[in-house]
């Protein structure tokens, strides 16, 4: 069986954080999780992530359900390394398993890229196989180190290494395949006798060759898929990578990116066909996006469904559904649980929150429409304010279909207005209003002849 085990106990002390390392999320998703989803995406059949500082974050940051735990005991005096971390796993591997070894702060990696690590290691018969690369800049990392005939004889950390072997450009990724057997005999005999004190995963490649086993090393063209990342620093170069990947995978399938290199786009979300996105444009969590919609730049859509051909214009839609053929804004703001109909208008600076708006209804401008259920063909007049609240509660208010709602008017809820109910600009109503009628609740307009001339105004 070919299984996973995933080291993610660290604390990340480089990323200066109050959140352990791995649970700090690009385009969305916690770095453990991609790495997570790679192992699946590679056939692994039973994956195992070793958790210790921070453990129920990292757990509750993992959305794949069969995914297996084992905790690593942290504290002052207790073992520490890479290879303590594995060590935790020793139950869930088996003599004949094949075991990828990855690290939960690798998120770009893919899993094509295990599944050719996994090729490599089993059509050249080895017992453990390296993912390395070739890095411009190898500082930080453990240094692979070859003999004359090219085989991988050891790891050396940086810490650890001479002058010379600092020179060295090819890095471990980090990333292994182990067969089970000789992964599990390793693990007894593993020593810190190191400048960190450290029990190093690493040292297995020594073991091995001093074995006399053969050990693989395959080595990455695309190097970015083995960043670590470490810091803040490698966090934002990480985002960059995984926000051009999801961006190119959307124009593969016919979205149209203005500015690709300037859009946010979070790894749940999905889009239709022929959509037009542009710059800065921020879509996030579980957000659904269909077809033939146009997104203007500077809006930001969280966890909401859209439906097709709705023109979304610099608007902030936040846990919302808005149905076909509608649009919204500029500067409008929806808040969450409103459902928007079909060919509805949502103006600009209108907020609605909490509401139901039915198909056909316009809110041009300038409106506020909380806890509301709003029939279809109403129209909301400029400055209408739903006053849902009283200091303490919230209220309902219900405008039924073809409703007319005068300009600058105030509906106090918990109120009514019944169908083609007609309100009068500036009426502030607090009483339900019949089907059909109109309703005048302001003060009598009184005009006082010559009144500026007599008082000399
Ligand atoms: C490690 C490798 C290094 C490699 C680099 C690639 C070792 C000794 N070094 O170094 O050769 O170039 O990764 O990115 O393996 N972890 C635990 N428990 C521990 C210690 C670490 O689970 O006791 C986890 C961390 O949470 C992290 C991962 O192991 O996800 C790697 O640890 P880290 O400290 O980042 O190792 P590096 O110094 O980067
Ligand atoms: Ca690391």
């Amino acid at each position: 069986m070919l299984i996973s085990v995933i080291l993610a106990a660290g604390e990340g002390t480089r990323m200066k954080s109050k959140l352990p390392k791995v649970v700090h999320k690009i385009c969305g998703k916690s770095m453990v999780n991609y790495v997570v989803d790679a192992a699946k995406n590679s056939n692994c059949e039973s994956n195992v992530v070793i958790v210790g500082h921070g453990k129920d974050k990292v757990i509750n940051s993992i959305e794949d359900k069969s995914t297996k735990f084992e905790t690593q005991p942290i504290g002052e005096n207790m073992p520490y390394g890479t290879g303590y971390a594995v060590m935790q796993a020793r139950e869930h591997i088996k003599e004949d398993d094949q075991v990828i070894v990855l690290t939960g702060d690798t998120p770009l990696i893919t899993g094509e890229t295990l599944t050719n690590l996994y090729n490599h290691h089993k059509s050249g018969g080895y017992k453990a196989t390296v993912l390395t690369a070739d890095f411009e800049n190898p500082t930080g990392y453990g240094r692979i180190i070859r003999d004359s005939l090219e085989n991988v004889t050891k790891i050396v950390e940086q810490k650890d290494a001479t002058k010379e072997q600092r020179l060295i450009k090819e890095i471990n990724s980090g990333i292994y395949c182990f067969e089970g057997k000789y992964l599990l005999d390793i693990l007894d005999r593993l020593n810190n006798d190191n400048v960190q004190n450290e029990y190093y995963i690493t040292d297995a490649i020594e073991i091995l060759n001093n074995d006399k086993e053969k050990v693989g090393g395959y080595k990455l063209n695309d190097n970015t898929e083995i960043m670590g990342v470490n810091s803040r620093v490698q966090l934002a170069q990480a985002e960059k990578v995984m926000r051009n990947r999801i961006n190119l995978k959307f124009m593969k399938e016919g979205v149209t990116f203005i500015d690709p290199e300037n859009t946010y786009i979070e790894k749940n979300v999905s889009i239709g066909r022929d959509t037009i996105i542009y710059p800065g444009v921020v879509i996030e969590g579980d957000s659904k996006v269909g077809e033939d919609c146009i997104i203007d730049s500077n809006s930001k859509i969280q966890n909401s469904t859209i439906k097709n051909e709705v023109h979304v214009k610099s608007s902030t839609i936040i846990e919302s559904f808005i149905d076909d053929f509608t649009k919204v804004g500029p500067y409008a703001y929806l808040r969450p649980n409103s459902h928007i109909g079909k060919n509805v208008k949502i103006g600009d600076f209108v907020e609605v929150k909490n509401s139901i708006i039915g198909n056909n209804s316009k809110a041009s401008h300038l409106a506020y429409i909380g806890d509301a259920e709003v029939g279809k063909n109403v129209n909301i007049g400029c400055g209408v304010v739903f006053v849902n609240y009283d200091g303490k509660n919230k209220h309902k208010t219900i405008v039924k279909d073809n409703a007319f709602i005068g300009s600058n008017s105030n509906l106090v809820a918990p109120v009514i207005v019944n169908e083609k109910g007609y309100i009068a600009a500036g009426s502030t109503i607090t009483k339900e209003v019949n089907k059909g009628d109109l309703s005048i609740a302001r003060a009598r307009q009184v005009n006082k002849e010559g009144w500026v001339e007599k008082n000399n105004k």
